[in-house]
C-alpha cells in the first residue's frame, strides 16, 4: 500500500476511474454488442494495469470497479431484499384466441380502435432485479414471492453484461432495472460438456443451469459460469427519473446506459402485428441464442398501461403469448432397442403417451448405453421428455425422487435383437454395433428403405411395411433383388393388390434411370450423405474408377477426410458390395455419364480433354493424385509412362527418367503453373460457354 499526498491521490483516482471506464466500454461492445473493438490481448493489459494500481492504492477501490465483479468470501446464507415495487407476474395466452380477446379487451377498456404494442420474446430464465443508488449497481435480488427475494447481489456482478454503473448517474438518485438471467444455449452445452468430462452431474436445459449458477453462495462459483442478462423493463418510482411516456422508450433509454436488450425486442401494431410477431418467433425459437418459452405482448403507451391497471398480481396491459411446452414429465414404459442401418443398436424409451412440443409422443431416443448411464435412467422411472421443433424427442432427465421401488436399470444386449448376431461396442465408440451386416435383417430392411427412398433411387410405393414383407418372406435380400420382382409376386403380398403391384413394378422400373450422385448416396454406405456422394460423382463419372481410388486419392476430393476415404474404400473391398453393384447395373440401372452440365461443358471446351499427361516429380502446391483428379475432371488422362502418344510431361523439383525421355521424345515438358494455367483457360471457356 502506498500512502499520497491529496495531489497525488487526485491524479490516481482520475487514472483509476479513466481505466475503469474504458474497461467498462469494452466490457460493453464484448458482452452486450458482441462485437469487441479491441484485441483481448489488449484488454488484458488494461485490466492488469487496473489490477495492480488497485494492489497498490486498496482504498481507492470502488464497488463499481470492474476487478469486483469477482472475489468476495462466500456467504452463510442469503439474506432476504423487499422490493420496492413488487415484482408482478404475466397472464398467460396459450391459444391465439386468447392473445385475440387481450387485443379486444385492451381495445375496449381504453376505447380505442388501434393499440400499439411493444414486443418482446419472453426469456426462459430468471427474473431479477437491479438497484442502482447514485448510478451504482448496490442491490440485485431474486424475484422470490415477488414481494421479497434474495440479496444476490455478488453474483450478478460477475455477470459482465450487467453495468456495474449508469453512464448519466447524476439524473437518478435511485434506478431500479428489471430482466431475465439466461444461459445462452452455447453456453449451456459447453459447461454440460465441461460437466461431462468431469463426470459431474449434467443440467437438464439452460434454465436450470442458470438457476444453479445464480443461486450460489460462492460468486466464485457463479463467475465461472457464463451468465447473461437481458434487460425488459426500468421502475420509475422517484419524483426525479427521466420521464418516459412509452415503454419502448425505456428499452431505449436501457440500451443508451449499456444494458443488454434483445434485439428480437420491437413495436407493432394491433392484433394482426400480435399474431405475425407470435409466428415470426416461432420460427426463429431454436435459432435464436437463448431458450424462451413464448412472447410477451405490452401496451407502449404509459398512460393506457396506468388506465388498463392490474389484475390481482398482473398487469392488464401485458400478457405472456406461450408456445407449445418442449418439455413434460411422464412414465417411461420400457426401453426397446432399434437396429439402425449401419447396424447401431440405439435404445429407445417406451413412454405413457405425453402431449409436448405440441404434438403426442410415445417414443423418445435415449442415444446410447453411456447416456442411459449418465441420466441414470431406469425403466419404469418418470421422466422429462423434451420435444424442439422437429427434433427427434429426447428422454433429458430423470425425476428421482418419483423413482418406483420396481424401477429396473437397463442392461445393453450383447446380441442383435433382429437377427442374433453378436453386438459389439468398438473401444472408443458409444456405440453398440450389430455385426451381422447385410445378415441382419433389420439392416437389411433400412438399406433396402434408403436405397428406395426419395432422395435415393426414389421408389414410389415402396413403403416400410411392405420392405418388411419382402424381407421376412425371403423375396429381397439385396437392393438389387428388386428389380427382379414381378406383379405375380407382389399381388400376392398383405395388402397388394395387382394394381398397386403394377405400380410399384412400374416405379421400380422407373428408377432405373437415374443419375450418379442418387446411385451413390443409394448405396448406404456409412458416412456418406447426398452433399458426399455429389463431390464423388463430380470427381469421376466413372463408377468403375470410383471404386478402385485408395484412402489416399479419396481424400484429395472435397468434404472427405480419411473417416468418410475410410468408409468408402472399405464399402468397395467388400466382394458382396461389389456384386450387388453387378446386378444392379446388369439390371438395367443407368445414368447419364457426365450429367452435370458444367462439367460437360468444361470437358468440351477443355485444351486437356483428350489429351495423355505423364507426371514425375514433386510438384510445388499438389501432389501428383491432385493433379491427376483436377486432369481428369477435365477430360484428360494420366498415364505412367512416356511414349510418343504422350501429350505432355508435367515435371516438378527432382523429376525422374521421365523428364529425360520427355526430352528425348520431344514431349512438351509443363512446369506446374503451366499445366494450371493450362487448365484454367478451359474453366473460363467454359464461363463464357455458359
Ligand atoms: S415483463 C409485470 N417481459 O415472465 C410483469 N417478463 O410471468 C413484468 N419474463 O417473472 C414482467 N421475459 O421472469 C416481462 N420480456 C419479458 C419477459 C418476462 C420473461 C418473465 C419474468 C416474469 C415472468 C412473468
Amino acid at each position: 500500500m502506498v500512502i499520497l499526498d491529496m495531489v497525488s491521490e487526485k491524479i490516481i483516482e482520475e487514472r483509476l476511474k479513466a481505466l475503469r471506464s474504458t474497461i467498462a466500454l469494452h466490457d460493453f461492445h464484448y458482452y452486450v454488442q458482441d462485437a469487441p473493438i479491441i484485441p483481448d490481448a489488449d484488454y488484458d493489459v488494461l485490466f492488469r494495469t487496473l489490477q495492480q494500481l488497485e494492489q497498490q492504492y486498496p482504498h481507492l477501490i470502488t464497488p463499481d470497479s470492474p476487478t469486483q465483479r469477482v472475489g468476495a468470501p462466500p456467504l452463510k446464507v442469503f439474506t432476504r431484499l423487499t422490493h420496492q415495487t413488487p415484482m408482478l407476474s404475466l397472464t398467460n395466452a396459450f391459444t391465439e384466441d386468447e392473445a385475440i380477446a387481450f387485443d379486444k379487451r385492451i381495445r375496449e377498456a381504453l376505447n380505442v380502435d388501434q393499440v400499439n404494442y411493444a414486443v418482446e420474446p419472453k426469456f426462459d430464465g430468471l427474473a431479477v432485479s437491479l438497484v442502482y443508488t447514485n448510478g451504482i449497481l448496490t442491490n440485485g435480488a431474486t424475484r422470490g414471492d415477488g414481494y421479497t427475494g434474495e440479496d444476490i447481489t455478488l453474483n450478478l456482478r460477475t455477470i459482465p453484461s450487467i453495468p456495474l454503473r449508469l453512464q448519466t448517474a447524476s439524473a437518478i438518485n435511485q434506478f431500479e432495472v428489471r430482466g431475465e438471467v439466461v444461459m445462452l444455449k452455447a453456453d449451456f452445452e459447453h459447461l454440460n460438456e465441461q460437466q461431462r468430462n468431469k463426470g459431474e452431474k449434467l443440467f437438464v436445459n439452460p434454465r436450470n443451469a442458470a438457476a444453479g449458477s445464480l443461486r450460489q453462495l460462492d460468486s466464485n462459483i457463479t463467475a465461472a459460469r457464463k451468465l447473461t442478462f437481458f434487460a425488459y423493463d426500468a421502475v420509475l418510482s422517484h419524483k426525479n427519473q427521466p420521464l418516459f411516456s412509452k415503454h419502448s422508450a425505456i428499452l431505449d433509454y436501457l440500451k443508451s446506459q449499456q444494458f443488454l436488450v434483445a434485439q428480437q425486442s420491437g413495436m407493432t401494431t394491433g392484433v394482426a402485428g400480435l399474431l405475425a410477431y407470435y409466428h415470426e418467433m416461432s420460427t426463429l425459437r431454436l435459432s435464436l441464442p437463448y431458450e424462451i418459452d413464448g412472447v410477451v405482448y405490452k401496451v407502449d403507451n404509459l398512460t393506457q398501461q396506468e388506465t388498463l391497471g392490474y389484475v390481482s398480481r398482473a398487469p392488464r396491459f401485458a400478457v405472456a403469448h406461450k408456445f407449445p411446452a418442449q418439455e413434460a414429465s411422464t412414465k417411461l414404459l420400457a426401453i426397446e432397442i432399434q437396429v439402425g442401418r449401419t447396424g447401431a443398436l440405439t435404445p429407445v424409451a417406451r413412454l405413457a403417451p405425453v402431449f409436448v412440443g405440441g404434438v403426442t409422443v410415445t417414443n423418445a431416443t435415449l442415444h446410447n448405453e453411456d447416456e442411459v448411464q449418465r441420466k441414470q435412467i431406469m425403466i419404469g422411472d418418470t421422466v422429462i421428455v423434451r420435444r424442439a421443433g422437429d427434433v427427434i424427442p429426447e428422454v433429458v432427465a430423470v425425476i428421482l425422487e418419483q423413482r418406483p421401488a420396481h424401477a429396473q436399470p437397463f442392461i445393453m444386449p450383447d446380441h442383435c435383437p433382429a437377427c442374433g448376431s453378436k453386438a459389439a461396442r468398438l473401444p472408443g465408440e458409444a456405440v453398440t454395433r450389430c455385426t451381422g451386416g447385410l445378415y441382419c435383417p433389420a439392416q437389411r430392411k433400412q438399406a433396402i428403405w434408403h436405397f428406395a427412398s426419395r432422395r435415393a433411387l426414389d421408389i414410389d410405393g415402396l413403403g416400410e411395411k411392405l420392405i418388411d414383407q419382402l424381407i421376412d418372406c425371403e423375396l429381397v435380400h439385396t437392393p438389387a433383388d428388386l428389380y427382379k420382382l414381378n406383379i405375380d409376386t407382389l399381388a400376392g403380398l398383405e395388402r397388394m393388390a395387382e394394381k398397386s403391384a403394377r405400380n410399384l413394378v412400374t416405379a421400380i422400373e422407373h428408377s432405373k434411370r437415374t443419375t450418379l450422385p442418387r446411385f451413390i448416396y443409394a448405396l448406404g454406405i456409412r458416412h456418406i450423405g447426398e452433399a458426399t456422394a455429389k463431390a464423388l460423382a463430380n470427381q469421376t463419372s466413372d463408377l468403375d474408377r470410383l471404386m478402385t481410388l485408395n484412402i489416399e486419392q479419396l481424400q484429395q476430393i472435397p468434404d472427405v477426410g480419411p473417416v468418410v476415404a475410410q468408409s468408402i474404400a472399405d464399402f468397395f473391398s467388400e466382394a458382396h458390395n461389389r456384386e450387388v453393384i453387378r446386378q444392379l447395373l446388369s439390371s438395367g440401372l443407368q445414368w447419364e455419364v457426365a450429367n452435370h452440365d458444367a462439367q460437360q461443358l468444361a470437358q468440351t471446351n477443355s485444351a486437356v480433354s483428350g489429351k495423355t499427361f505423364v507426371l514425375t516429380g514433386t510438384l510445388p502446391t499438389m501432389t501428383r493424385d491432385q493433379a491427376k483428379i483436377k486432369i481428369e475432371q477435365q477430360g484428360g488422362k494420366v498415364t505412367s509412362s512416356v511414349s510418343s502418344a504422350t501429350s505432355y510431361v508435367v515435371a516438378g523439383s527432382d523429376p525422374g527418367s521421365k523428364y529425360t525421355k520427355a526430352i528425348e521424345l520431344s514431349i512438351p515438358v509443363l512446369d506446374e503453373d503451366q499445366l494450371l494455367s493450362l487448365l484454367q483457360n478451359i474453366s473460363i471457356d467454359a464461363q463464357q460457354g455458359n
